[in-house]
């Protein structure tokens, strides 16, 4: 039998991940049981939520448990099948965990995937990260044509997409935030956004203020914190606010405060908070639509891969600090 490496949660991070926050272990994968799938995993999404389930309290998952595999979703290829609907050489998405190979049973959430496109697009634009940036927006914040619109994390995986939909879908302004002059000047020259402005060197409410005279109608909310603050206080009547993430408080054992929600009040606005798998059933249409963005050229990403199931620790620290381009993606092994 082949061996598996699998990286365990060997303590609880505080702040970014250190080696010590995990124990590598290697055992020989065992012999297949009846009802069960042998997947060898291909490449893990790096997503910020993994450090959330790394945390001691619940979210909308249970937290991982201390001796556990990390939890992470990933695509991998069946090996060897004893378990209905699966087959051999079929492409398979779920949690698959920081391991090379995942034994999928009749209790996984594990799903067939269609053949034919780029493991890195399965993961990206077509996978939870393009999806959750098209429900996001359309459903959530339920954008309309004329809306002016702020992003934040607006060079990442799914704010940099979450932008381009709405001026796709007619919005009057759309406003990015991000970290780094390089990725404002991505956001506007590449993506078409009509301003980004650089959180970590720009006063952001002061830019909201100018870019926004009639202030913002949807926020599509990506880090929490000031940045939220800073957009609260520039609410048009009826804004809508779409609680898709909060980065800035992911690494921190208390959030940052927020002062402005009674503008909501005020501007009687609303601030909704989702989580994607929720919405499975609208999967299939944003899928379908985001093919056709991209196929005709209007929608743009950036997905990096990084090779070595080892580096997955290291690399997701990148989300924490910036130092990425697009959606982050672990090459496991050669599809
Ligand atoms: N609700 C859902 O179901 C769902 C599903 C998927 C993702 N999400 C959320 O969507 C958000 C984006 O996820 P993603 O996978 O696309 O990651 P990403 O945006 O590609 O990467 C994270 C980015 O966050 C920014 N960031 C890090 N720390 C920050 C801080 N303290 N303040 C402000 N910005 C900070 C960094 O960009 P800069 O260099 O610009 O700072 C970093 O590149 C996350 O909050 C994630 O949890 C939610």
């Amino acid at each position: 039998m082949p061996t598996n490496r699998r990286i365990l949660l060997a303590r609880r991070p505080d702040g970014l991940v250190t080696d010590a926050d995990f124990e590598v272990v290697e055992e020989p994968v065992a012999p297949l049981a009846e009802g069960d799938a042998l997947v060898r995993v291909l490449a893990l999404s790096v997503d910020p939520t993994n450090r959330v389930w790394m945390r001691e309290q619940d979210s909308y998952l249970p937290a991982i448990e201390l001796g556990a595999v990390v939890r992470a979703a990933g695509i991998g290829t069946v090996v060897e099948s004893k378990l209905d609907g699966f087959a051999t050489g079929d492409l398979v998405t779920g949690l698959c965990g920081w391991q090379d190979y995942w034994t999928v049973t009749a209790d996984s959430t594990a799903n067939v995937l269609p053949a034919g496109l780029p493991v890195e697009d399965l993961l990206s634009i077509y996978g939870v990260t393009g999806i959750t940036a098209y429900i996001g927006m359309l459903d959530v914040c339920e954008l309309r044509e004329g809306d002016a619109v702020v992003v934040s994390g607006a060079a990442g995986g799914v704010g940099s997409v979450a932008g381009q939909i709405a001026r796709i879908k007619g919005a009057s302004r759309v406003v990015g935030t991000a970290g780094t002059p390089e990725k404002c000047k991505w956001v506007v020259d590449e993506l078409g956004f009509d301003a980004c402005i650089n959180y970590r060197s720009e006063a952001v409410g002061e830019r909201l203020e100018e870019l926004f005279p009639d202030g913002i109608d949807v926020y599509f909310d990506n880090v929490g914190g000031p940045t939220l603050d800073a957009v609260l206080a520039n609410l048009a009547i009826g804004a809508r606010i779409g609680l898709c993430g909060a980065i800035s408080a992911y690494t921190r054992s208390t959030p940052l405060p927020v002062y402005n929600t009674p503008n909501l009040v005020m501007q009687r606005g609303r601030m909704r908070g989702f989580i994607i798998l929720d919405h499975l059933d609208r999967f299939p249409d944003a899928v379908m639509e985001l093919v056709g963005w991209v196929a005709e050229g209007r929608i743009k990403y950036r997905v990096e891969v990084v090779d070595g199931l080892e580096r997955a620790p290291e690399t997701l620290n990148r989300l924490f600090t910036g130092e990425h381009d697009g959606k982050l993606v672990v090459r496991v092994a050669e599809s």
